[in-house]
């Protein structure tokens, strides 16, 4: 039986359900759309292995510790701070943590909203009907996208309004598998046509000398962004995680799991570019340089879908849109977690109120965002590549210096009693200590450096 104060605030039901969750949370709109497109504006595989390698020496280490600090205090990210020091600092970081999920879903739910539109697109392209077809695609229209926006955010409140085991777990449960599914089964069909090789040659075939300063940081915050680290969305999902769980190897199954779906998307769009060319579709840019952007998902796939034709072209076009947008629907629930489990928490409001309240809010700026869409960009760049970096090194310097590692460790021991003489701890107190933080920094002030430069 769980306890009374984890019962008020919800639980996951089973291991399987959480991991589904956080996985959910991971996998979404960034390894589907964001990862391809910043691995095409970065020379293919040479990004892919730099990614990969910062997935595993910063990502993983930062969502161990973001579990730990959840799963410690039983609370959102303000809540989690203040509970575990007595620092008037890190409350604060807290609250940029909350700013940071406001942020990104206010612009998740318009690119999410477009995957929706899309869909549609499929269809009465399908059934000849054309002007619908290109009203409904018509990125530029401001009310389009603030219509979109407003259905996709109602949808997150819809599902958050039912709690965490009710609302949250069982809608990824049904979801996950059918997305891994969905796309195995894609990925099985694009590799045989005509074209594909071309772009398994770009997409695994690293060219080195395309690594520079603007690909590493590129590849930083698109590790941030894609494990969902650095906002303190595992801080929450991991306040609701039960005290048998063993926290080093549920965030191994995440980290796996959103790795191994950022992959498999490469798979399947990388080919797919290199086919629509094959049959014609312009995908270069004038100076030689791939499309990329909004382009690449939203300008050379459905073309490529309408040329498959007939029934095929309709069922992978439309399916593929549907699938884009389960993976952003289990990812945007999770960004608005985050805000509500702190008005939860910390305003004493109860969870449908709090869930219509914060989705309502940000609807508003996602509107503002829908008639002008090229601040998409500019707030992905501060709060996706800036933002969740810095909230991530507080975070390293949060657990190594203010509450220390040997707290840490209590909270690891439930569920991974050997923490004591496994290799894992030390090694995992040397990254969170030094190794990420130092590294961040680093990273964080190239980027500082290369923006007023
Ligand atoms: N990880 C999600 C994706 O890849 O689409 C986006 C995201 C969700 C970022 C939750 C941050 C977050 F806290």
């Amino acid at each position: 039986m769980a306890t009374q104060t984890t019962n008020t605030r919800g639980n996951w039901n089973s291991k399987l359900g959480f991991v589904l969750a956080a996985a959910g949370s991971a996998v979404g709109l960034g390894n589907i759309w964001r990862f391809p497109t910043v691995m095409a504006e970065n020379g293919g595989a040479a990004f892919l292995l730099v990614y990969a390698l910062l997935v595993f020496i910063i990502g993983y280490p930062v969502m161990v510790a973001e579990l730990s600090i959840g799963r410690s205090s039983k609370k959102n990210p303000v809540g989690a701070f203040r509970a575990l020091s007595n620092s008037k600092f890190f409350p604060i970081v807290g609250f940029w943590c909350v700013l940071c999920g406001i942020a990104i879903l206010s612009f998740y739910v318009i690119v999410a909203g477009w995957t929706l539109s899309y869909f549609f697109e499929q269809i009465f392209h399908y059934a000849g009907m054309m002007e619908a077809a290109q009203w409904i695609s018509a990125l530029d229209n401001g009310l389009l996208n603030a219509t979109v926006a407003i259905i996709f955010m109602a949808l997150t409140v819809w599902i958050i309004l039912g709690g965490v085991s009710d609302g949250i777990e069982r809608t990824v449960k049904f979801l996950m598998p059918l997305l891994l599914i969905v796309m195995v089964i894609m990925i099985v069909y694009v590799l045989f046509q005509p074209g594909a090789g071309e772009g398994i040659r770009v997409y695994l075939v690293p060219d080195f000398s395309a690594i520079d300063g603007d690909l590493i940081l590129s590849a930083l915050g698109q590790a941030f962004f894609s494990l969902s680290l650095g906002m303190g969305a595992l801080i929450t999902y991991g306040s609701y995680l039960s005290r048998k769980e063993n926290i080093p190897e549920v965030g191994g199954y995440v980290t796996f799991a959103d790795i191994g779906i950022a992959f498999l998307a490469g798979l399947l769009i990388m080919p797919a570019i290199f086919m629509a060319q094959a049959q014609g579709v312009e995908v270069f840019n004038e100076d030689g340089s791939l499309f990329a952007g909004v382009a690449l998902i939203f300008q050379i796939l459905p073309e490529l879908f309408h040329n498959m034709g007939g029934v095929i072209g309709l069922i992978f076009g439309a399916t593929f849109f549907l699938l884009l947008s389960i993976a952003a629907l289990t990812s945007s629930i999770s960004l608005l977690e985050v805000p509500t489990s702190y008005v939860i928490d910390e305003h004493k409001v109860r969870r449908k109120r709090a869930a219509i309240y914060v989705g309502s809010a940000v609807t508003v700026i996602s509107i503002v965002i829908a008639f002008d869409t090229s601040l998409i960009g500019t707030i992905d760049f501060i709060f996706s590549d800036i933002g969740l970096p810095l909230g991530g090194l507080m975070m390293c310097i949060f657990l190594g210096y203010v509450w220390k590692m040997e707290r840490a460790k209590d909270e690891l021991r439930q569920g991974f009693e050997n923490v004591d003489n496994s290799k894992f701890f030390p090694v995992w107190s040397i990254f969170i200590r030094f190794i990420c933080p130092a590294l961040i920094i680093l990273i964080l002030s190239m980027t500082v450096y290369n923006a007023v430069t």
